[in-house]
């Protein structure tokens, strides 16, 4: 019995778990409990695995240089009072909220693998981010209705809102470095190194080795062995508590798959290829290099 339950009645929301761990797994439950094909295929897209960057970022500069536009034209209509920078206007809030859409889906995709604490900070960057696309929304609206005064009021609120969320965003990926490629600054030898006695290397067994603090993890397949950085490139969970498929390895935090030959993605979320090793057996000894061909 815990010590919670010996004394007063646990509250019933004690052990309720914080408020975006259970957005995310609503998020996750709708979004990909199918765990089908075409479910991961839309999931790799969004995230940006054959873009090898993170789509979201890319994404996010449409609506912040869009409504960076609104807002100079809007000033430029009250200015001028020339109905042309008003029209410029409306085009580019349009645009903004087109863009925004779109940020906001591949957003989604990549928080529903984001672990605290920048989870409770990603919520905020969203829900900011959803409320600028709100007040856009109604900005363009009341413009159509020819109450162009309100509309830009609402425009100028929406600007705070993403500005704030920008700020947010800023934090996601220089505090808490999400987005960023965690294999970065790894070395690895350019002439083959022994980092592993060859009779510790079983056929079809995930095994790490190490070399100068970078960890390697490394296969044997019949007469060839294949090796790649053993930390993953997402958010550097260990590769060698992951699962072997097939010439691929699945990361244990949130299933990335990594091909073993080239490094490259196969599966999302991770977006940065794994580092990739060539390996021989020589001596008795496992040596690794890095492989020419891939970074
Ligand atoms: S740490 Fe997230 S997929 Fe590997």
């Amino acid at each position: 019995m815990s010590d919670a339950s010996q004394g007063e009645a646990a509250s019933p929301t004690a052990s309720r778990p914080p408020i975006d761990e259970r957005i995310q797994k609503t998020l996750d439950r709708a979004l990909y409990a199918s765990g089908s094909p075409r479910a991961q295929n839309v999931r790799n897209f969004l995230n940006g695995v054959w873009l090898g960057e993170p789509l979201h970022a890319v994404l996010t500069d449409i609506p912040t240089g869009a409504w960076s536009l609104t807002a100079l034209c809007d000033l430029l209509e009250l200015a001028a009072g020339d109905e042309r920078f008003g029209f410029a206007a409306d085009l580019c809030l349009t645009v903004g909220l087109a863009g925004a859409a779109a940020a906001a889906a591949s957003g989604l995709a990549d928080w529903s693998d984001v672990d605290p604490p920048a989870r409770r900070t990603g919520l905020y960057h969203g829900l900011l981010n959803l409320s600028a696309m709100g007040l856009y929304t109604t900005s363009l609206v009341l413009r159509r209705r020819k109450l162009r005064g309100k509309g830009r009021l609402c425009a100028a609120a929406g600007f705070c809102a993403m500005t704030v969320a920008s700020r947010l965003g800023g934090d996601m990926v220089y505090k808490h470095r999400i987005g960023v490629d965690r294999t970065s600054g790894e070395e690895f030898p350019e002439k083959f190194t022994a980092v592993l006695a060859a009779s510790r290397l079983p056929e079809d067994t995930l095994v790490r080795a190490d070399y100068k603090g970078a960890a390697i993890v490394l296969v044997r397949r019949g007469e060839r062995i294949l090796a790649i950085s053993g930390t993953c490139s997402h958010a550097g969970a260990p590769l060698i508590e992951g699962k072997l498929k097939d010439n691929s390895v699945v990361c244990p935090w949130h299933s990335s798959r990594f091909c073993l030959e080239t490094g490259k993605v196969l599966d999302g979320p991770a977006v940065h290829p794994q580092p990739c090793l060539e390996a021989r057996e020589h001596y008795g000894q496992i040596e690794v290099r890095r492989a020419q061909t891939h970074s």
